[in-house]
């Protein structure tokens, strides 16, 4: 296991139904650092630009208009094995497939709005971090 670092969001759906402590709680009782934290909402082409690897996916317009729907939360947390940890407490992208006691499970409803995105590896995290923090917005 490594010390290492993710970026989490939670999404419009998590913010506007009120689940922004609920989630952030989740993170801090599993121990996970939280190392910059922002409220923000994406234009469209900046959510289109986040999920680029989606693109050519059939949800890519509706997941970006959904993603650029409201404000979202971004954080950086760190931990040991901070990347699949996160996942982990996020559950599986289907909340129907998802663990009990995972925050997709025990929130979301939809596939689409599952109320939090994680980073899915060590290059894509530092990818993502860079796209929403700066070095001054983190400590
Ligand atoms: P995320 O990137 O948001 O952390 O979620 P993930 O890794 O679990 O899932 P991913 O495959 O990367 O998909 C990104 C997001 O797109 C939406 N989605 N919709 N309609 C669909 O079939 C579908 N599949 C995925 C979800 O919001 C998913 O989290
Ligand atoms: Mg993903």
């Amino acid at each position: 296991m490594a010390m290492e670092q993710t970026l989490s969001l939670i999404k419009p759906d998590g913010v506007s139904r009120g689940l922004i402590g609920e989630v952030i709680g989740r993170f801090e009782r599993a121990g996970l650092g939280i190392k910059a934290m922002k409220l923000l909402q994406l234009t469209k082409s900046q959510a289109q630009m986040f999920y680029a690897v989606h693109r050519d996916k059939g949800f890519f317009d509706s997941l970006t208009g959904f993603m650029s729907s409201g404000p979202i939360v971004a954080m950086i947390l760190e931990g040991e094995d901070a990347i699949a940890r996160n996942r982990e407490l996020m559950g599986a992208t289907d909340y129907r497939k998802a663990a009990p006691g995972t925050i997709r499970a025990d929130f979301a409803r939809d596939i689409e709005a599952n109320i939090v995105h994680g980073s899915d590896a060590p290059d894509t995290a530092q990818t993502e971090i860079a796209f929403f923090f700066n070095s001054l917005e983190k400590v």
